[in-house]
This record gives C-alpha cells, structure tokens and sequence, in this order.
C-alpha cells in the first residue's frame, strides 16, 4: 500500500491549535484502518510573511502540489492588516486555490441534534437542515482582472472585474449535479440574474447541465432571496451551487444555522478524471484564524476535525474512516463535552486539546 502524504499548513491565529487535533485524529485513523501517512509541515500566510517575505512561500507550493492532500489551518491577523501592505496572508489562499485549480468548495450545513439549541433560530426551522454548498472557487471578482485602484476624472476609483466562462461554470455545476445524485436529487442554483451578464451565463449552463441529468430537479434562486429562504426554510435546501462571492456570503450566512461557525468543515476539489473520490484537495474549516482566543486552548477544533474526515472521504477513499471520525465527533457531543462556542448550561466545557483528544479516543 503506498503512503500517502498529507501536507499541513497550520497558518496563523488558532489556526496550529486546531490543524494539531485534526492531524491526531488522522495519525490514529491510520493506526486502526491500517494505512500509512506521512505529514509535511510548512508555513503559509501571516506566519510565511514573517519568515519568508511571502505569503506563500515556493517551498510550501511544491509541497502542496506533490501531496495527495492538503490540511490547513487559517490565516490572516491583526499584525498583518495594513491595508497599504502589497502582501497579505489571504493571497496565500487565492494562489493555494488557483495553483492548484482548486475550483469546488464543499461546505456542508449539517446541524447536530444535541447542538441545535445553540443556535440562534428555532428548533421547528432547524429541523431536517442538511444542505451541501458547492462554491465556486477560482473565478469570479476574486480573480477578474481589472482590479486596481486609479485616478479617475472625479477623483479617486477603484474596479474590480466579475468574470466566468462557460467552461468555469460547467465544471462546478456538474459536479454539483452529480453530488445531489447521491443525495437528495435537489440543486438550487444562486445568481442575481436579473442584474448580471454572468449570472445569466450560469442561468444558461446550468440548464445545458441539468439535461443530462434529469432525475435530479433544479432551481435558479436570486441571492438576495436566497439570503432570506435560508433563515426561513433551510431545510428545503440540498445542494447549493454558486459563484465564488455569493458561495462566500452565503456559507458564513449558513453557518448560523448550525450555532457555530466552529463546526463547519470544507473541502476544495479539483478535477478528477470520472469520480468524485481519490482527487487531490485541501481541506480547512469555514471558520478564520479568530486572533482574539488564539494560543489560549479555546478555539473549536471540530471543524478542523470534520474537514480531516472530508480529506479521508474525498481525497484519500477512506470512506470507513471518514464516516468513524464523524461518528466519533457526534459521540463525543453526545456525551456533553463542548468548547466555550457552543458551551451551555447543561454541558461541560472543555478546551481546544481536550476535545481533540476526546475525538480519538472514541476512535
Ligand atoms: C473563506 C474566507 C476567504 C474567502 C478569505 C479569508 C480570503 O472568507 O474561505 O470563506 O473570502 O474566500
Ligand atoms: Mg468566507
């Protein structure tokens, strides 16, 4: 059996805490199912500035390109903030998801049972909530060029450029479409049409898409609606398919619904030839590097977790695994243990590392 090797980017902020529990978890799913893992360190955002100059270093590039998978961590903090800064931490995530044509981000909305009254929203609305967004990842404003400030006639101006080809949307939406095949047969299509030239482009593929699959039923929702369906009826949601900004708003949106933003794992894929497993992806939770409770023991290491169980799943085939990390997380819930998000009076809280270590017991 060859090794597969896992590259980590701790990055910045509660970034190393969280990714050390996530790779733990990892370590023992190997030793219990049996496969072998190899993990490669290095740095990447705030962290790689400061040691390097660069937010993402040629080594750590190389790094990423040669393993099979990618676990991150977060980036980005206060030290790093000036916005005159020509180089930041986040443009070590843009290249990471460009470099490596990371176009797909899965965000799964999945609501734990015993976490629900945590949340915000009433328990009737949050019932039977499992939604999977597929956000565009490596088009769209993040990337169309122009983007710049200048001297316009009236002063100062700034443009940014929001553009897709068809080939762009092609491939993200059929994914979708045959993601939703093994689940619900449900895709819900998020655009402002009735403004944007691009969405209307994404309007027309999708249709083109969805004709090769027609026993999975589709919808066009307009953002702004959908912004507003999600508080209301989340549970009518299955997969979600969108262009990278309105993916990002309405993800941290969704997250909401789950009562912490600490939970939420993700995967970012690239093309695989004809399957949906065994792609090479990076994986990191939705939430950021939270500089406020960083090095304290406080951050929520299950979405770094979660994302490990996704790594498992999609890039490495190891679906047995990804499904007893999963199962271990929700044990570990059912068994009362909480970090300080998601604390309530009839649970107990424990910190970062205890969680984490709690997870691989119950592995
Ligand atoms: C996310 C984040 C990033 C994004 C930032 C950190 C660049 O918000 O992954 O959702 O906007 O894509
Ligand atoms: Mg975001």
């Amino acid at each position: 059996m060859s090794e597969a090797l896992i590259a980590v980017f701790p990055g910045d902020g509660i970034g190393p805490e969280v990714t050390a529990q996530a790779r733990a978890v990892l370590e023992r799913c190997g030793e219990r199912f049996g496969f072998p893992l190899r993990f490669e360190e290095a740095v990447l955002g705030g962290v790689a500035i400061d040691a390097t100059g660069e937010p993402l270093p040629q080594a750590s590039l190389d790094l990423a390109r040669q393993a099979d998978a990618v676990l991150l961590g977060a980036v980005g903090g206060p030290k790093w903030d000036d916005p005159q800064s020509k180089v930041r931490p986040e443009q070590a995530l843009l290249a990471l998801r460009r470099e490596l044509e990371l176009f797909a981000n899965l965000r799964p909305i999945q609501i734990h049972p015993r976490v629900v009254d945590a949340a915000p929203l009433k328990r009737e609305v949050l019932e039977g909530v499992d939604i999977l967004f597929v956000r565009e990842l490596t088009g769209g404003v993040y990337f169309g060029q122009p983007s710049e400030r200048r001297q316009g006639a009236a002063g100062r101006e700034a443009v940014d450029t929001v553009v897709y080809d068809e080939t762009e949307v092609r491939r993200v939406v059929d994914l979708s479409f045959s993601i939703a095949r093994g689940r619900r047969k449900r895709v819900t299509q998020v655009d402002k049409a009735n403004i944007l030239a691009t969405s209307r482009l994404w309007r027309e593929v999708t249709r083109e898409v969805a004709a090769d699959y027609s026993d999975v039923a589709v919808e066009d929702v307009l953002v702004d609606a959908m912004a507003m369906h999600l508080l209301r009826r989340p549970a009518d949601f299955d997969v979600v398919v969108t262009e990278n900004m309105f993916g990002d708003i309405l993800t941290d949106e969704a997250s909401v619904l789950t009562g912490s933003l600490g939970m939420l794992p993700s995967a970012s894929l690239g093309s695989a030839e004809n399957s949906f497993a065994h792609r090479a992806g990076l994986y990191e939770p939705i939430h950021g590097s939270a500089p406020d409770i960083a090095g304290r023991d406080l951050a929520n290491p299950l979405g770094s977790i979660m994302s490990a169980a996704m790594l498992l799943r999609h890039s490495l085939g190891r679906e047995e695994a990804a499904s007893a990390v999963e199962a271990a997380v929700n044990a570990v819930l059912d068994d009362g243990l909480r970090t300080a998000d998601l604390n309530q009076p009839d649970t107990r809280q424990v910190g970062c590392a205890e969680m984490g270590a709690a997870v691989v017991e119950k592995l």
